[in-house]
């Protein structure tokens, strides 16, 4: 039976430098590398892959998501450390949220130990660079399919 679920997939400030932005850290792959990755581990069901480096335009996406989408994946970067507003955006939500990092922010600076998106998530992946996308979209088709 094919999959019509939708997972939206949204990236946050200067993920658009995947690639170029510290390679040591956030690995050689691009955005649109990434989102190839995602297209092929979401098989049948449909994946919506954005980025902006705005806050607001996060919230505008995540409360699209609660119309449209059967789960979301965040990768907030630098805003799950600072914003109410995308945490507050999140609560809204009853789809799965996964929250994801291609590092693991929990073993870098102390600034990057809190984030204000995880008590939003229904899970968290972290520290598996690009291949953590993959992860994300098995594990948002799973928790979709449990509901189902
Ligand atoms: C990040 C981790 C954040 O701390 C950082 O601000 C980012 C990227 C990651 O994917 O590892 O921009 O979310």
């Amino acid at each position: 039976m094919s999959d019509t679920s939708v997972i939206y997939v949204l990236n946050g400030p200067n993920l658009n430098l995947l690639g170029a932005r510290e390679p040591e850290i956030y690995g050689r792959d691009t955005l649109a590398d990434i989102e190839q990755r995602c297209l092929t581990a979401a098989g049948d069901a449909r994946i919506v892959f954005r980025q902006t480096n705005h806050e607001g335009v996060l919230v505008d996406w995540i409360q699209e998501a609660r119309e449209k989408a059967q789960a979301l994946i965040i990768n907030p970067a630098a805003y799950g450390h600072t914003s109410v507003a995308l945490h507050d955006a999140l609560k809204t939500l009853t789809i799965p949220v996964i929250e994801l990092h291609l590092s693991n922010p929990a073993a870098r600076e102390a600034f990057r130990h809190h984030s204000y998106v995880s008590s939003a998530a229904t899970g968290v992946i972290a520290g598996f660079g690009a291949a953590g996308y993959e992860l994300a979209v098995q594990a948002a088709l799973t928790k979709v399919r449990e509901r189902a």
